[in-house]
């Protein structure tokens, strides 16, 4: 029983990857844009705990330099200046700043968003660092490839978001200097589970049509 409970956590992307993105709104698609921005937050927190948990890491070292403070994502229409630096979640906050999403729904994501925040700022570093290669070595680009089979893109922030989504598979997945490579030496285990179930339900409350 011990073994099977290992590693549950991937039970909860492969249901993300399950949920309904193909029939996923416009609308639906910005609020998932929103939920997305809290998520980033709380990642590059994690990996900033990381490497401070663990300053002699010359990988985690590399992958925060791709991931914050970083003109990886730039140039990018309304949103990033040739070469201009910044961390990956202003990057999000910026395509936010573009998006038409009706009021009511953007403070209702964020309500979800700053309660997400609470929950995952209660866990403890050492299991917020481990998240990490979670995130990277293949988790997030599974979450990202079903993202983009949602069918309707035409709004600017859209077509940034899917920059961002593009760009980031393509990052994590190169088998040398990849971010999956640069941290899947932490080896995840259990202890992520609520880190994952809060990042479903995030996305379940942002878009509630993806559960159908
Ligand atoms: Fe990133
Ligand atoms: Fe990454």
């Amino acid at each position: 029983m011990e073994l099977l409970a290992l590693n549950s956590y991937q039970k909860i992307v492969d249901e993300i990857c399950g949920l309904n993105w193909s029939d996923l709104t416009r609308d639906e698609l910005m609020a998932v844009c929103c939920a997305y921005y809290f998520f980033s937050i709380q990642f590059r927190e994690n990996l900033e705990l990381a490497c401070s948990l663990s300053p002699w890491d010359d990988r985690l070292a590399r992958l925060h330099r791709e991931e914050c403070n970083t003109s990886n994502l730039s140039p990018y229409p309304g949103v990033a200046a040739v070469g201009e630096a910044m961390n990956h979640d202003e990057f999000m906050r910026r395509i936010l700043g573009m998006s038409p999403l009706d009021a009511e729904i953007r403070d209702d994501v964020a309500r979800f968003g700053a309660a997400y925040l609470a929950d995952i700022r209660a866990i403890d570093p050492t299991t917020r660092a481990l998240s990490i290669s979670s995130y990277e070595d293949g988790g997030l680009e599974r979450v990202f490839r079903a993202i983009l089979l949602a069918p309707h893109w035409n709004d600017p922030s859209l077509r940034a978001f899917r920059h961002f989504l593009v760009e980031h598979i393509r990052f994590d997945s190169d088998a040398e200097g990849g971010h999956g490579a640069l941290s899947r030496h932490l080896v995840p285990d259990d202890r992520i589970f609520p880190l994952w179930r809060a990042f479903r339900d995030l996305l379940l409350g942002a878009a509630p049509g993806l559960a159908s």
